[in-house]
């Protein structure tokens, strides 16, 4: 009964939706499309409300069937069928719904100028399940439908790398490898019987070389309701009317404008190379760098219920919890204790001319996880000395020329590192320069943690505290930052039993998100005897107020994994967070802190550094300890840590660990 009402309400509002189309004029566009929930993720929404921002009247029909191949359309075809849910988009804009319609039914509703055709998304990239029934079915819809009417095919999109769906094996479950068959297949078929493409396909493959890329799918395969279904629908408009959907002044409701745009740059570089992936650009688009907006920063000496801290103690023993608590909480996610840690040295030799003795070790985390250490001390060493400890962005042989230096087997593993070549990165670890200034460097790849990409920590450190079928961080669970940070303790944990090594007087460092990282380890971890962050920026010592250069949206949308997803509601929202970037500065205290930044370094808003170290400063005076504790400096030039940057730090180490 229910069914047969539902259907009957259909059936009217399809009535409805039919007497009000009367407002197509002779320039309306009736297009049809044959097709299953992929289809129906690109017409159903959002198609004619671009086209008609641009002037253009659209009348869309969908005949949907879940999962339905071009072998069973054609089937349903010959049978007559009673087997479609019919969709239909009025003139108007209306939508309506109609059971159990036949395709003849579908074909005769409307005098239709476009019927688009398409593979289910199993089927798309294997070529011998196209003929002959794209053959039979393609002459079955001319026989019904108006002379010279224009046949499409619609490309549909591979599958989102992890997907879970039965047939990603048949594509060697690799998303780049499934867009590479399906668009063999459709382009021999749309070659084959003269058809347009309409190439979403592609438009969602350039969109995954872009920030979009883990916005677009909503399971796996279907595309997310919002960004997603707005790139394919954008695609077909583009195809349909051979113009550039970039400019289109309709408004998503959900979406911002940056992601739209770079959504519409996506579809237009399809329509132009429908079976090729264009790099589209994303840079620029998040740059913010007008007027800075008002705004006042929650003040580190108070509680959040508005208790002022009146006594250090109350700083260390309440404020300071409560302040970590909440940046654990909100913005990176809590981390695991500890788990037991044994370090096993494999490697041990002389560097730099006999100036270095480099140790290689093996961390063990529990036996389930392995980081690989670097370790370079002076050989001349009278007894343990002070080290810097910072993660390497692209594997320990890259960091010095030195030929012993050995990759370590998950180098490239993740799939999504290019080899780099050894001492690729070493104007930025000038270590034998440390090395005769009496400090030892130690460093790690911080894949060995969690590689750096949004694989809902699949490959990090935070798998392994995964309950059972857990397949992505809770909101509050520790992002790729803090499982970086926890990495440090781990190295650290290691460091404590180096012979060579005083474990006292470590170090740690990073540069830019790597200063993040090295920001949060030393806030948290009160063995770090020293913490230095080089152009951290944005989640680093920037104030997030500010929104100068990256911002809080900028960086969740570009980096998701990097933060918990608690963090993800302060995007556009900074006011609403509670606390600022100087309040975490502080919870180095009262221990020597660096900040460094540079000139050209607008992205990461120079300024905003300055300001989280002057108000940190505060918190120091209220301790009692002294300026000279905080160090800074801004050179000339642009993001990077240089030779100029290490002499700065090498001095205030020298400083602060009694070498000077
Ligand atoms: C990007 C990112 C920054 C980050 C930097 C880096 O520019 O937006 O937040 O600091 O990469 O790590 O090099």
């Amino acid at each position: 009964m229910k069914q047969f009402l539902r259907t009957a309400i259909s059936v009217l509002a399809l009535g409805l939706a039919w007497s009000l189309a009367a407002i197509a004029s002779p320039d309306t566009l009736r297009v049809l499309s044959i097709a299953n929930s992929f289809g129906e993720d690109a017409v159903e929404q959002n198609l004619h409300e671009i086209a008609l921002a641009d002037g253009h009247v659209m009348i869309i029909g969908n005949l949907f069937i879940g999962g339905c191949s071009i072998e069973q359309h054609d089937r349903n075809a010959r049978k007559g069928a009673k087997a479609y849910s019919y969709r239909k988009v009025s003139a108007d804009g209306s939508f309506s719904v109609r059971e159990k319609v036949k395709l003849s039914q579908a074909l005769l509703d409307e005098p239709w100028d476009v019927v688009v055709v398409q593979q289910a998304s199993h089927d798309s990239g294997k070529m011998q399940t196209y003929e002959p029934y794209l053959t039979l079915l393609l002459s079955y819809v001319k026989a019904r439908t108006p002379a010279g009417v224009r046949l499409c095919i619609h490309q549909t999109w591979s599958y989102e790398e992890g997907a879970t769906h039965w047939a990603f094996p048949d594509y060697g479950s690799s998303s780049y490898g499934m867009y590479e068959k399906l668009c063999e297949a459709y382009s021999a078929a749309a070659a084959r019987h003269h058809l347009d493409v309409i190439p979403s396909g592609t438009a969602i493959q350039n969109a995954r070389a872009t920030f979009l890329r883990h916005q677009l799918s909503r399971d796996g395969y279907h595309l997310s309701r919002q960004l997603g279904r707005y790139v394919a629908a954008a695609t077909y408009y583009a195809a349909l009317y051979g113009c550039k959907v970039e400019g289109n002044s309709w408004v998503h409701p959900h979406l911002d404008s940056a992601r739209m745009t770079l959504a519409q740059r996506c579809a237009d570089a399809a329509v132009k190379n429908p079976f090729k992936v264009t790099r589209v650009d994303d840079s620029g688009f998040w740059a913010k760098y007008d007027s800075i907006p008002e705004y006042t920063l929650p003040n580190p000496l108070v509680m959040q219920d508005g208790t002022p801290v009146s006594t250090p103690e109350q700083w260390y023993g309440s404020r300071r919890k409560e302040l970590l608590g909440m940046f654990s909480r909100e913005m990176f996610g809590y981390a695991p204790a500890a788990p037991e840690v044994s370090g096993e040295v494999i490697e041990e030799g002389s560097a730099f001319g006999g100036k270095a003795l480099r140790r290689q070790v093996d961390i063990h985390l529990s036996g389930k996880r392995v980081i690989h250490l670097l370790v370079y001390t002076p050989a001349d060493a009278k007894g343990p000395i002070p080290v810097f400890l910072g993660i390497n962005f692209k594997g320990n042989l890259t960091v010095t020329d030195d030929p012993a230096v050995l990759e370590a087997a998950n180098w490239a593993s993740y799939g999504i590192y290019p080899r780099e070549a050894r001492g690729s990165q070493s104007s930025r670890w000038p270590i034998s320069e440390i090395i005769v200034r009496g400090y030892g460097v130690a460093t790690f790849h911080c894949s060995d943690i969690d590689p750096d990409y949004d694989d809902g920590g699949r490959n990090g450190v935070v798998s392994m505290v995964y309950r059972e079928g857990q397949t992505y961080p809770e909101p509050d669970q520790w992002g790729t930052i803090a499982q970086w940070a926890w990495g440090l303790s781990r190295a650290l944990d290691y460091l404590e039993t180096d012979d060579r090594v005083d474990a006292s007087r470590v170090a740690v460092f990073g540069h830019s998100r790597l200063g993040k990282t090295a920001l949060w380890a030393g806030a948290q971890d009160e063995r770090f005897a020293m913490v230095i962050f080089n152009d951290s920026g944005c989640g680093g010592a920037a104030l997030s107020r500010r929104r100068f250069g990256e911002t809080v949206a900028a960086i969740n949308a570009r980096f998701p994994h990097w933060f918990c997803d608690n963090f993800k509601k302060y995007s556009d929202k900074e006011d609403e967070l509670p606390f600022d970037q100087h309040e975490l500065l502080a919870c180095v205290a009262p221990r020597p802190l660096y900040v460094a930044s540079a000139e050209e370094d607008s992205w990461a808003d120079p300024v905003g550094e300055r300001l989280a170290l002057q108000e940190a400063a505060s918190v120091y005076r209220f301790l009692g300890e002294s300026p000279a504790l905080l160090g800074y400096h801004i050179r000339q030039g642009r993001h990077d840590i240089t030779l100029e940057d290490w002499l700065h730090y090498l001095d205030f180490a020298d400083y602060h660990f009694g070498r000077r």
